[in-house]
């Protein structure tokens, strides 16, 4: 996400008017008995206001008995360790004496149930907790940590359909989206386990006789990690099983619009740590937002910061770490593009922009918001995508044949409708979609727009719902140079035969964003990759690679093992 726009998984802690609403309520409900006396004294007085009251807890038990949860169709939740009210702290105790919030469906705006958000007292009570358990874990030899890493992603692999189902119901994207994306957690453990007996340093000549040089590579302690609503499961994975592996431990705050994934996670990271008699603070959680986020960005007992959500929050996270000369790891906004050359092969053109641009409704840092094409191609491919776009088959995000659903928020879809508005003032011309849908949820329309300047403003504005820009170009330099005149730098693609092109394109001239694909979409990235952006994405690297080193500090140790102290550069100091 850019400046300005709505994040994904803000510390801001955006919500739904209704959310608002039924929080009131439920506060209003459960916390002031006496005030609900007074009221029930005043209708007999006031018809406006017994009309009201009548209101309020109509709607209150209406809420109460049509949580998602208490429907026979979504029992299922259950197998989660969910119930009506869920428990939003963790810390080898569950816990959640704060902000009650409901998380919604955003296929329909239903309500599915309720968490207990952390107090700041909790927050306090985790963070001393994790770092208690942190002494216990550091000395654990990493192989064995990746054995309880393997362990939780075996744990995941038992629940990867019913967990899958979870995202779709309270993020909104499809169920394979949703499945895979558990799938990711599973992968990256995988990956830790085996980079559990790999990660470390080189002996390196040192220039002095009977002196060893050697890089160690320790944890760096606590790592704070905060996550996005669109990949509620996913980004915590990578940066958990290797943060855990290099013998830290995690405190994570999921996105306050979907708690119940965050919480469903955590039982079952907690399960393999109480089997393993390990503190479960190992793997600590404190629900909540701009609260708990602005805590973890200050908090000088927290080593590093990993935040994935908006550039606008990101800079905000990053200051209040770097005041502190804490260490931040950023997963910003995206603005990809696709570069579509006149020798491609349409065959791949076509599915990939489509499956990057509708896929997750739009809702990836990955998507792509630029399509350039050739002059030449411009026309066919607008005319062959526009087609491929009106047969995305829309629909309830867990039924599996569809391919696209709801944004995830009321608040996304007002972004989306004014996006196309300003892209209409900026010159653009809407080929396809631009409505919002008559259905319940929040279902827009999969929406192509051409015509714009490569520099208009909108174009140059991550807006995250699903509408892609379409920029005709003439030259190779005119095209890797609109890939890279955008703030952000995260994702890019071309599509082309030239091989000489596909090198400059990966050179010093070419991309300039983290990662760089050729014939394939940007979205999509395999975890076995460092993941991550330049510029205003933010500059961090998760998952894959050697993204383990941000999760590490690195000591350079010199050991004499001479009878001499011969000092280095040949001074003599004597
Ligand atoms: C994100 O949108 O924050 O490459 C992560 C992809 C996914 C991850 C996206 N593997 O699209």
């Amino acid at each position: 996400m850019s400046e300005g726009g709505a994040a994904r998984g803000p510390i801001t802690g955006e919500c739904h008017e209704a959310q608002v609403e039924l929080v009131e309520q439920a506060v209003y409900c459960t916390g002031y008995p006496t005030m609900q006396r007074c009221f029930t004294l005043t209708i007999v007085r006031h018809w406006a206001l017994r009309k009201k009251l009548f209101t309020i807890s109509y709607q209150q038990s209406a809420a109460m008995s049509t949580l998602l949860i208490n429907q026979p169709k979504y029992a299922w939740l259950k197998e989660l360790g969910l119930s009506e009210d869920n428990d939003g702290v963790y810390n080898g105790n569950w816990g959640g004496k704060g902000e009650v919030i409901t998380s919604y469906c955003p296929a329909n705006n239903e309500p599915i149930a309720r968490v207990r958000q952390a107090t700041m007292a909790e927050y306090e009570e985790t963070v001393q907790k994790s770092r208690d358990a942190w002494k216990v874990w550091a000395d654990i030899p990493a192989p064995k940590r990746g054995e309880i890493v393997r362990q939780i992603g075996d744990a995941l692999r038992k629940k990867i359909k019913v967990l899958g189902s979870l995202v779709s119901l309270e993020m909104g994207k499809i169920y394979v989206e949703g499945v895979g994306e558990v799938q990711e957690y599973v992968d990256v453990c995988d990956y830790a386990v085996g980079l559990s007996r790999m990660i470390g340093g080189p002996v390196l000549p040192s220039e002095r006789p009977g002196h060893a040089l050697i890089e160690m590579w320790n944890p760096v302690g606590l790592v704070g990690i905060i996550t996005a609503f669109n990949f509620p499961v996913a980004v915590y994975g990578w940066n958990n099983a290797i943060a855990l592996i290099c013998g830290n431990v995690c405190l994570w705050k999921g996105a306050p619009t979907t708690p119940l994934t965050s919480v469903a996670v955590t039982r079952i990271v907690a399960e393999v740590l109480e089997q393993n008699n390990l503190p479960g603070a190992i793997c600590s959680m404190t629900c909540g937002g701009a609260d708990i986020g602005t805590a973890m960005s200050k908090d000088e007992r927290v080593d590093l910061v990993s935040f994935t959500g908006s550039t606008h929050v990101g800079k905000m996270v990053a200051m209040l770490v770097q005041e502190r000369f804490g260490r931040n790891l950023l997963e910003l906004g995206g603005n990809n593009a696709i570069i579509v050359f006149e020798d491609a092969d349409l065959n791949l053109v076509v599915p990939s922009a489509v499956f990057a641009s509708v896929g997750t409704a739009g809702q990836r840092c990955t998507t792509t918001r630029r399509l350039m094409l050739h002059g030449s191609i411009h026309d066919v491919v607008v005319e062959r995508v526009a087609k491929a776009y009106k047969q995305v088959r829309i629909g309830d995000p867990w039924d599996p044949s569809t391919m696209y659903g709801p944004l995830h928020t009321k608040q996304a879809v007002d972004q989306y409708l004014a996006a196309i508005e300003q892209a209409k003032k900026q010159g653009g011309t809407v080929v396809c979609g631009g409505k919002v849908m008559d259905r319940p949820g929040n279902y827009v329309e999969p929406t192509i727009i051409t015509g714009l300047a490569h520099d208009a403003p909108i174009v140059h504005t991550e807006t995250f719902v699903p509408i892609l820009y379409v920029l005709k170009f003439q030259t190779e330099e005119e095209a890797f140079a609109w890939n890279n005149e955008v703030k952000q730098g995260l994702s890019s693609s071309i599509f082309t035969k030239d091989m000489g092109r596909v090198f400059r394109w990966l050179g010093p001239k070419g991309s300039d964003c983290g990662i760089v694909n050729v014939n394939i979409p940007t979205s999509g990235a395999e975890i076995g990759g460092a993941f991550g952006g330049e510029k205003h994405t933010g500059g961090g690297r998760e998952s894959g690679s050697d993204s383990w080193k941000q999760y590490m500090r690195r000591s350079t140790c010199t050991i004499n093992y001479s009878k001499d102290l011969p000092l280095a550069q040949g001074i003599k100091f004597e």
